[in-house]
């Protein structure tokens, strides 16, 4: 018999290409593939790419470099590159990287078996097509291994709304959404191999329309399935926060009291020049609804600053937006040009100003998590268990809140929810006791 061959996959990027590179694990297993850590003993090397800011085609020609001493060991190994940066750059990558055998865009991964046989025949395999069919419907089914207690589950993928800054409309292509049956169906899997929460993906999660009753709909269905016990998405845009899914945030116990939903700027001259369709007003009025619904609701946020034509006036309507909304957690970055976006053609703000304003930025966000960090001690949470802490009898899990939380536990397993007391807050993480 022959031994497996190995395959090492490094991801970049968001939860979704993680989601992505499980399944292509899976996939390829059924070709006779078995993960590895280290790319040094690899038959084949996967790079699942991210293409949403600066540098990133860069990084990976890099880091392909770095494998050409292997190749040359190695002249058997394959060397592919998925993702956005795939998706964005094509075949421009084997014409940079002649050492590249396979090419794939994130709409094509159920064909990666077919173009890694070609690849091993000697060809040079590339797809980047937006095929029709659903790609995870056609990649092989998860095995029916036992998972960790949280797991993420793509249910829809790609964007139509065109902010003027962002490349996912056109590396991820148009908004795609997973039929329900399919949804609940891979969910009860998982919850069968000892899954307790899901997080539902989507580059604009709330704009999935697979269900009758859209995201919300999704939600109150998966909440009806024994043995799940929380449920999370990511990523929202506020126009899509639609009254069903706003009331589930009140109704659906399972939907758990954290929300990432991101303005991205607080300035309606910016948020217009973003082309987000919506005013600093709209998403104040959104967000006093949620929390009519859940009082407790813990916000998260992605912010950019250095937007063309930002000024000190529309970065202190960011600040000034921070200060109402208290954020429990957020994402900050510097505005970065992508090719082939409406916002990289337009005048560009300096590294010193973008510098100095994110660095304002980061620190009041900062400041607003250890606030609202802090306010958990005394109070009762539940953890969801998920692995041992450094020490002995030591368990870590996360709070309704998603806060880190370690308890001294013994007798506890990953998988378990028990109510725990908060009575330490430190930088990261909050220490309780079981209650
Ligand atoms: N420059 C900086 N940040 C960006 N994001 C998306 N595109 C850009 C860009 N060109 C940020 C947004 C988005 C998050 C995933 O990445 O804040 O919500
Ligand atoms: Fe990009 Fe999100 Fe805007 Fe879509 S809604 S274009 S994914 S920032």
């Amino acid at each position: 018999m022959t031994a497996p061959k190995k395959l090492f996959i490094k991801t970049y990027g968001c939860q979704m290409n993680v989601y992505d590179s499980e399944r292509m694990a899976e996939a390829m297993g059924s070709q006779g593939y078995v993960a590895t850590d280290s790319p040094d003993d690899a038959d084949m090397i996967l790079l699942n790419t991210c293409h949403i800011r600066e540098k990133a085609a860069e990084k990976v020609y890099s880091e392909l470099g770095r494998y050409k001493g292997l190749k040359a060991a190695k002249p058997d190994l394959k060397i592919g590159v998925a993702g956005c940066v795939a998706q964005a750059e094509g075949e421009e990558i084997m014409r940079r990287q002649p050492m590249v055998d396979l090419v794939v865009g994130p709409q094509s991964y159920h064909r990666l078996p077919e173009l890694t046989a070609r690849a091993q025949a000697g060809e040079k395999a590339l797809d980047t097509e937006f095929p029709e069919e659903d790609k995870f419907e056609h990649l092989a089914s998860r095995p029916k291994a036992k998972r960790g207690p949280s797991a993420f589950l793509t249910v829809q993928e790609g964007c139509d709304k065109f902010c003027a800054f962002c490349v996912v409309p056109y590396t991820r292509g148009a908004e795609v959404s997973r039929p329900a049956a399919r949804i609940l169906s891979e969910a009860r899997d998982l919850v069968e191999r000892g899954v307790r929460e899901i997080t539902l993906l989507g580059q604009n999660v709330n704009a999935y329309h697979g269900h009758e009753r859209g995201l919300g709909g999704l939600i109150r269905g998966l909440a009806a399935i024994d043995g799940l016990a929380r449920i999370r998405f990511t990523t929202s845009h506020p126009n899509d926060m639609d009254d069903d899914l706003i009331a589930a945030h009140g109704d659906c116990e399972k939907l758990m009291p954290y929300l990432h939903l991101p303005v991205q700027a607080g300035s309606d001259r910016i948020l217009k020049r973003m082309n987000r369709q919506h005013t600093r007003d709209d998403y104040f009025r959104l967000i006093d609804r949620l929390r009519a619904v859940r009082p407790d609701l813990h916000l998260s946020g992605d912010f950019i600053v250095g937007f063309p034509e930002e000024t000190d006036e529309d970065f202190a309507l960011t600040l000034d937006l921070i200060e109402r909304v208290e954020y429990g957690s957020a994402f900050s970055f510097k505005y970065s040009p992508r090719p082939g976006t409406p916002a990289a053609e337009r005048d560009q703000l300096t590294e010193a100003v973008k510098d100095d304003r994110l660095h304002r930025l980061q620190a009041l966000l900062t400041r607003q998590q250890r606030a609202l960090q802090d306010a958990m001690v005394g109070r009762v949470v539940t953890v969801l268990f998920e692995k041992p802490g450094r020490m002995t009898g030591q368990m870590v899990g996360k709070s309704e809140y998603l806060h880190a939380v370690h308890v001294q536990a013994e007798g506890v397993s990953a998988g378990d929810l028990r109510r725990v007391r908060i009575v330490e807050s430190g930088p990261n993480s909050l220490r309780g006791e079981l209650a």
